[in-house]
C-alpha cells in the first residue's frame, strides 16, 4: 500500500511537471487568473484521478466480491448493484463544469484576438486622424486629396487626372460630349445613395441630344438651348443640381463625388468601382476638393 501511495505521488508530480513543460510559458502566477485557475484545476484533476485509481486498485487487490447482483447477466458475467463510486462521479461532474467554465469564461471564446486588436487600433488611428483634421482648411484638404488621388485613383484616371487616354473619366473637364449624349440616350441610375430615383432614358432626342451635349460639355456657357427645359425639373434652372434628385452638371460638388465613391459608376467609358469603406470621411472631402481644383476651382 505504501509503495502505491509513493508511486501515486510520483505520478502526480510527473504529470504536473509534464503539464508545466508543455504549457508553462503561458503560466506566471498572479498575472493571468484564468491561467492560474487552469493550472490549479489541472492539479486537482490529476490528484483526484490518481487518488481514486489508487483506491480502487487497492480495493481490487484486497476486497472480496460482495453485494447483490443485478438480475441480468451477460454470458455468465454478472454486475453488482453497487452505486457509482463517488470519487469517479465527482471527477465526472467536476470535469464538465470545468470544461464549460473554461470554454465560455476562459480563452476559447474569450481569447485575445490579433484581428480584434488590429481593428481596435485601426479605429483608434482613424479617430485620431479625423480629430487631427477636424479643422483642416481648403489648402490642406487639396494636398491630402492629391496624395489620396495619386494612390487610389491615378491607376485609372492617370497621374494628371486626364483619364489616361479615355480609359476613365477625364476629371480636368466636368464631362465630355460623348458622356452627356450617352446618359441622355441611356439614362443612368448609378448613385442610388445620393440620387435614388436615377435619370430616365430619352429625356431628349434627335438633334437636341447633340445640342445639349455640346452645350453641357462646353461648360454650359452662352445661350441655354430650349431642350434643356426637359432637364431643369431635376438638374435645376442652371444645371446646379438638387440634393437627392440630380447632380450638378456644371461643377464637381461633394454630393457627386461622395455618391460615385460610395456606389461606383458604369457608363460608356467603363466601370468605376465603389470605394465604400476604403476612404474616411475627411479623405473623401479631400478628394472632392482636389477634383474641384482640377476644374479651376468651380
Ligand atoms: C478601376 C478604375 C478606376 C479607379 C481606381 C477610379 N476610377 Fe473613377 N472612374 C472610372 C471610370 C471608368 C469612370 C467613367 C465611368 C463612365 O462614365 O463610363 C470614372 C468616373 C469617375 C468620376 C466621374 C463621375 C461623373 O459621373 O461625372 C469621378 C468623379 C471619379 N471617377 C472619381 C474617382 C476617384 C476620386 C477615384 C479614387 C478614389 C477614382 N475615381 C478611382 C474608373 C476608375
Ligand atoms: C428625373 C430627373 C432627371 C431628369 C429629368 C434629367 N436628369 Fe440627368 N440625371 C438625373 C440623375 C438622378 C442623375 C444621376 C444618375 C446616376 O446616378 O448615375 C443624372 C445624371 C446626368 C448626367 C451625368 C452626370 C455625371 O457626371 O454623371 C448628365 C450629363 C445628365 N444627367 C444630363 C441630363 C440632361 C441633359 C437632361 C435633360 C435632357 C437630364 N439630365 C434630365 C436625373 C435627371
Amino acid at each position: 500500500m505504501k509503495s502505491m501511495v509513493i508511486g501515486g505521488i510520483i505520478l502526480i508530480v510527473a504529470l504536473m511537471a509534464g503539464t508545466y513543460f508543455v504549457a508553462g510559458d503561458s503560466f506566471s502566477l498572479g498575472e493571468d487568473y484564468i491561467n492560474d485557475l487552469t493550472m490549479l484545476a489541472g492539479l486537482a484533476i490529476i490528484s483526484i484521478s490518481v487518488a481514486t485509481v489508487l483506491k480502487y486498485v487497492n480495493q481490487m487487490k484486497n476486497d472480496k466480491a460482495q453485494g447483490e447482483l443485478v438480475e441480468e447477466n451477460w454470458d455468465g458475467i454478472g454486475e453488482y448493484t453497487n452505486p457509482i463510486p463517488s470519487g469517479w462521479g465527482l471527477i465526472f461532474i467536476g470535469s464538465i463544469i470545468y470544461m464549460l467554465w473554461y470554454f465560455f469564461v476562459g480563452y476559447p471564446t474569450n481569447q485575445f484576438s490579433q484581428i480584434g486588436q488590429w481593428n481596435e487600433e485601426t479605429l483608434e488611428f482613424q479617430a485620431k486622424f479625423e480629430e487631427k483634421n477636424k479643422n483642416i482648411d481648403a489648402t490642406g484638404l487639396r494636398a491630402m486629396g492629391e496624395s489620396v488621388f495619386l494612390v487610389q485613383c491615378a491607376p485609372c484616371h492617370g497621374v494628371e487626372a486626364d483619364g489616361s487616354n479615355g480609359k476613365a473619366h477625364d476629371l480636368t473637364k466636368r464631362i465630355s460630349k460623348e458622356q452627356v449624349a450617352y446618359i441622355i440616350n441611356n439614362g443612368a441610375n448609378n448613385m442610388k445613395t445620393n440620387y435614388p430615383a436615377g435619370m430616365p432614358a430619352g429625356m431628349a432626342s434627335g438633334a437636341d441630344v447633340d445640342t445639349l451635349a455640346t452645350w453641357i460639355a462646353g461648360g454650359m456657357k452662352g445661350e441655354k438651348p430650349a431642350a434643356f427645359a426637359a432637364c431643369t425639373s431635376c438638374h435645376g434652372e442652371n444645371g446646379e443640381g438638387m440634393p437627392f434628385v440630380a447632380p450638378n452638371l456644371k461643377a464637381y460638388d461633394d454630393d457627386l463625388v461622395t455618391g460615385i465613391l460610395k456606389d461606383g459608376k458604369k457608363a460608356n467609358i467603363g466601370a468605376m468601382p465603389s470605394f465604400e469603406g476604403r476612404l474616411s470621411e475627411t479623405q473623401v472631402k479631400a478628394v472632392a476638393e482636389y477634383i474641384r481644383s482640377l476644374n479651376g476651382g468651380n
